[in-house]
């Protein structure tokens, strides 16, 4: 901690004295739910990798995505001397003054997996590569559906909350394996709802989009014997994809005529869709991102400048940000199971 850091200089004197007082390297950790399986349990893999390799660790979860909370969260670790935060934000775009509260105070800040927006006083961007999540999504669907002239296929789009940077890269990395089909008019969206505004849940939530697709289902007429079919469900996470799939249960779906459904995080219900035939496909974050945001603090812990891979790609409104971007991985049925949970 920077008080014990301090001492140092002073207790000249006496090593074993001092090292009675010192601390370790101290990181606080602010996740932005705990009601999420992905934040919940790889908060606490964070947490644990982090006291492995000898740092203190201070985790806090701001309820339920609330941002008020995560910001007295964050200003307790900032005062009680923290040397890095680790932060994903409830809201990506309303962190700016806390962030200047530890800059000021020459705490690191890491912004993990979500891209904090419109401030310099972020340090690096830990992150999958999030708009590359979005490509896989759409290349699946493109892959399984083939459309072209002679197979004309029908979607619909969902996208993640407003407030999460993130939602956009998800959204733009599947346009770009998409749009090419979607302007020759090869696949279709019945609903012409496309855009972020029309189709963004919000706080990424299962009622939410259960709620939309619902809303989908009654407008457009969607059924497994309507005329009009739904081959593909655009599905930023799987949270969302939970609630489209029990619309579309309750619409009469079954494992046999479910439209393709992607997602994302390898939770327990996105496996649990997949193992029962219900959701195509999702995608594995944790393991490369826990490590690669661990050996970040390691390095800063050193005094050193932390690797990163990437220095052009994330432009948060203020810089282009240091990044180490980790692969995402592409699940489906073929690969699932390494993956479940009990
Ligand atoms: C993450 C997703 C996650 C979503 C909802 C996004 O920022 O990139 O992996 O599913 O937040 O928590």
């Amino acid at each position: 901690m920077k008080f014990t850091k301090s001492l140092k200089c002073a207790l000249f004197s006496s090593a074993l004295l001092f090292s009675s007082y010192a601390s370790a390297y101290s990181v606080g950790i602010s996740f932005p739910t705990q009601n999420e399986d992905r934040w919940y349990e790889e908060g606490f893999l964070l947490d644990k990798e982090l006291r492995n390799k000898g740092f203190d660790s201070y985790l806090f979860f701001a309820g339920d995505l609330d941002i008020n909370l995560q910001k007295r969260q964050i200003r307790r670790l900032i005062d009680q001397g923290v040397d890095t935060l680790i932060i994903a934000a409830v809201d990506t775009y309303q962190l700016n003054d806390v962030l200047k509260e530890a800059k000021a105070k020459n705490i690191k800040v890491i912004a993990y997996d979500r891209l904090i927006m419109n401030t310099k006083d972020v340090d690096y961007y830990s992150a999958v590569d999030n708009e590359m999540s979005g490509e896989l999504q759409g290349e699946y669907i493109i892959k399984h559906l083939n459309p072209d002239g002679d197979n004309i296929k029908r979607m619909e789009v969902f996208t993640g909350s407003l407030d999460d940077a993130n939602s956009q890269f998800f959204l733009e990395g599947a346009m770009k394996k998409m749009s090419g089909f979607m302007v020759m008019e090869y696949l279709l969206i019945p609903s012409k709802e496309e855009k972020q505004e029309d189709t963004a849940i919000e706080g990424w939530s299962t009622e939410l989009a259960n709620k939309r697709m619902g809303q989908l289902i009654e407008k457009i007429g969607y059924g497994p014997n309507s005329s009009v079919k739904l081959d593909a469900v655009l599905c930023p996470n799987d949270a969302i994809a939970d609630g489209v799939i029990f619309a579309l249960k309750k619409a009469g779906f079954t494992k046999e005529n479910m439209p393709i459904i992607t997602g994302c995080d390898a939770s327990r219900e996105g496996l649990r869709n997949i193992d029962e035939g219900l959701q195509a496909m999702t995608i594995y974050k944790t393991t490369e991102l826990v490590t690669s945001t661990v050996d970040m603090v390691v390095s800063l812990s050193k005094g050193q400048k932390p690797e990163i891979n990437d220095s052009f790609t994330y432009d948060n409104g203020a810089q282009i940000m240091n990044s180490f971007l980790s692969n995402p991985e592409e699940i489906d049925y073929s690969n699932y199971k390494r993956l479940m949970k009990n």
